[in-house]
């Protein structure tokens, strides 16, 4: 294939819905970055988006675990996963969200368009149906018993204890999450994309044309999609979180969260056009554009059979790849955040970027194992032992070690300048290394072009290591001490010399796109402006300037300590072994015991649960908070002293527990209909006790 005019990369819309771990970093979104930086030193025109998937069951149900709304929700993890992609130096071009008003209007254009033309079917199929709550109930809002292993804690579409894949038909005793009553069965109509019409273009499409380039476990699945035969799939769902179906009939009724993510891609497409006063038409709409897709495998059916068939009948481009990666374990097991056994990239952000020895070289440092060990042909394994030995032994000991060895001997033997070179005592080894340093840039650029990450970087590390055998072999440090006898042996320090900085360079262009704080050290070491990374440098030998003198060097890397080590590893055990509430309990100093009370004195509290629905600061009282509260029935106002520890806004959507029958008491002028029940800690902080989900207004607490 010829050049493409522009690039179009996607990484996968990460759900609002919790913080992302390093499995998803490795797989969506360090290989995308390391393309489109390369495609940027190559000065291509490159635009690369990403944004918060907000929509979906996953959002209102993290809402009600955390006891919040959906939008504080999204608000919150929108934010945080933004910052924890900048902090690790994704070079998004935008990072964009689904809940953005210009998304619901494209993703509504593009339901209206295949609509209008025919290409959805409608059915109606019967569904569970929440009758209290007046709401058909998404999967996910139906618990039951699983008829695989008994546990009464298994959901519509999965059971938590066995991992059993269910439908909400087979779950014995069906109950609603909603309101905790039997859900019934109830008529609803909804629009199917028909995928088995459009068969036979993907065989064509994915088989015949990419059936050699794409990677064989992405054709695979694909593969057994077809073959297993290509149902309709319902893209609209009777939820109230989402985008609003926009045709009358539609009514209550939002588009799948899986028909209008992907459509996030053009969304965000157009929000970087309008902020760069670009026309974003051609990004998805001219045969010259090359897109590409990097996401995980578990979303590979959307983003290889039915976005593309949306995309074909919308009259779009077709991505060119879809490198799907394979999934990443932690220390010998599947990555859970129900089971908390995981990393973090916030974690590792907090232990090591923003610690007083981190910064850019932990970033470069996590970027480099992720990729030396990325799940590109199956799944993989990061081990902190593995981090540690891929940090020490190759990081610092290979690439670190040559570029440092090369600064301090050229400083030391060449007066701090970049020594002449004498073509007329070149010889093998010059000639090698030479050829060596040509031949990584056609290397790399092939393994880059074919998404092979991995393999390049090996590359990198290689030249590197041959940087380090020809210092070796040369001793220009022994050279040094043979001076006085022959003078002419400055000449061949001077060649040695003169060879690693050139090689140090070339090192900096091939870097760059892998681990971009390394190759800006290595700039400013090398006293060189930016524009020496374009990739177009790449195997010349004269970056640097005969005579030009350089600055002291740093080292480029840092070790890993062995604590640093075991101290990760125990996080990672603890935290998964013991529930949060054993841990708190550890630390906190018992109170004294109070005096025993009888049954029928505790009785007399009354307390419900109940949802807050305005809140704000008193006036001139810095603990308090006036609070509206919903208890089902009636409204009451209650005056919390809790200001210091909660903000009016987050509190709003809340739901908390109040004992509700205690005499009114006035506050600062407010009469406080209530009390707030709170858990203090052994630091004085205060924290709301709740209802662990959701319940309706009013309900009685015992
Ligand atoms: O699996 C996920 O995390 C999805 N939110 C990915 C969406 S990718 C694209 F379609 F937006
Ligand atoms: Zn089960």
């Amino acid at each position: 294939m010829s050049t493409p005019k522009r690039y179009l990369i996607t990484s996968a819309l990460p759900y609002a819905n919790g913080l992302k771990h390093i499995g998803h970093l490795a797989g969506a979104y360090i290989p995308a970055d390391i393309y489109v930086r390369y495609l940027r030193a190559q000065k291509r025109e490159v635009v690369f988006v990403c944004g918060s998937d907000e929509h979906g069951t996953a959002i209102p149900i993290q809402a009600m675990k955390e006891g919040t709304t959906p939008q504080a929700i999204i608000d919150k993890y929108h934010q945080a996963m933004k910052e924890d992609f900048s902090d690790l130096d994704i070079s998004f071009d935008i990072y964009h969200r689904t809940s953005s008003q210009l998304h619901h209007e494209t993703a509504q254009e593009f339901f209206n368009l295949l609509n209008n033309g025919g290409q959805l079917e409608t059915k109606e199929t019967e569904q569970f149906y929440d009758e209290e709550a007046k709401a058909f109930l998404a999967d996910r809002y139906i618990k039951g018993t699983c008829p695989n292993c008994g546990s009464d804690r298994a959901f519509g579409d999965q059971c938590e204890n066995c991992g059993r894949t269910l439908s909400p038909d087979e779950l014995i005793n069906p109950v609603s999450t909603l309101s905790g009553s039997q859900p019934v069965k109830k008529k609803t109509t909804h629009w199917y994309l028909p995928l088995g019409q459009h068969e036979e273009f993907l065989r064509k499409w994915i088989i015949e044309e990419h059936g050699k380039d794409w990677r064989p476990t992405v054709v695979g699945q694909c593969k057994s999609w077809i073959e297993g035969g290509l149902q309709s799939r319902a893209v609209t769902r009777d939820l109230d979180w989402g985008v609003k179906v926009p045709v009358p009939e539609g009514e209550g009724k939002v588009l799948y969260v899986w028909f209008d993510a992907p459509i996030g891609y053009i969304s965000a497409t157009k929000q970087w056009a309008i902020d760069n006063n670009k026309d974003w038409r051609p990004y998805w709409e001219d045969k010259d554009t090359k897109l590409v897709h990097f996401i995980g495998k578990d979303n590979i059916v959307f983003h290889c059979i039915i976005f593309p068939i949306m995309l074909k009948l919308h009259g779009n481009i077709l991505p060119e790849n879809v490198p799907a990666n394979e999934f990443l374990n932690l220390e010998g097991d599947k990555m859970s955040t129900s089971r908390n056994w995981k990393l973090d990239m916030r974690d590792y952000i907090l232990d090591f970027v923003k610690k007083e020895n981190g910064g850019g070289q932990c970033v470069d440092m996590l970027r480099y194992y992720l990729t030396q060990i990325a799940p590109e042909t199956k799944d993989s394994e990061f081990t902190w032992k593995g981090f540690q030995d891929a940090v020490n032994s190759e990081l610092v000991a290979i690439f670190g070690n040559f570029v440092n060895r090369s600064l301090v001997l050229m400083h030391k033997l060449c007066g701090g300048k970049v020594p002449k070179w004498h073509e007329d005592i070149a010889d093998d080894n010059d000639r090698s290394l030479i050829n060596d340093i040509k031949n990584t840039k056609i290397n790399l650029e092939t393994a880059l072009e074919e998404y092979h990450f991995r393999d390049g970087l090996f590359q990198v590390i290689d030249l590197a290591r041959k940087g380090n055998q020809y210092l070796q072999k040369k001793e220009p440090w022994i050279l040094a001490k043979k001076l006085e006898q022959d003078p002419e042996c400055q000449k061949q320090i001077d060649n040695c010399m003169h060879l690693c900085l050139q090689l140090s360079a070339n090192l900096a262009i091939y870097i760059n796109p892998y681990l971009p704080n390394t190759a800006k050290k290595m700039l400013y070491m090398l006293k060189v402006v930016e524009k020496m990374l374009d990739w177009e440098n790449g195997g010349k030998l004269n970056l640097l300037s005969v005579g030009y003198s350089l600055r002291e060097p740093q080292l480029l890397f840092r070790k890993i300590e062995d604590e640093e080590i075991s101290f990760q590893i125990e996080k990672l055990k603890n935290g998964s072994s013991k529930p949060l509430t054993e841990k708190i309990m550890e630390e906190k100093q018992p109170e004294p015991a109070k005096a025993t009370i009888q049954y029928e004195d505790f009785a007399k509290l009354e307390l419900r649960a109940a949802t807050v629905v305005a809140c704000e600061k008193v006036a001139k009282a810095d603990k308090l908070l006036k609070l509206e509260v919903d208890l089902g029935i009636e409204k009451r106002t209650i005056v919390s002293g809790i200001a210091l520890h909660y903000t009016a806004e987050e509190m709003v959507g809340k739901q908390v527990v109040v004992v509700t029958n205690l005499a009114p008491r006035k506050m600062k002028g407010i009469e406080s209909q209530g009390m707030i029940l709170t858990a203090e800690d052994h630091d004085g902080k205060l924290r709301l006790l709740r209802p662990e989900e959701m319940v309706a207004p009013g309900s009685s607490i015992s």
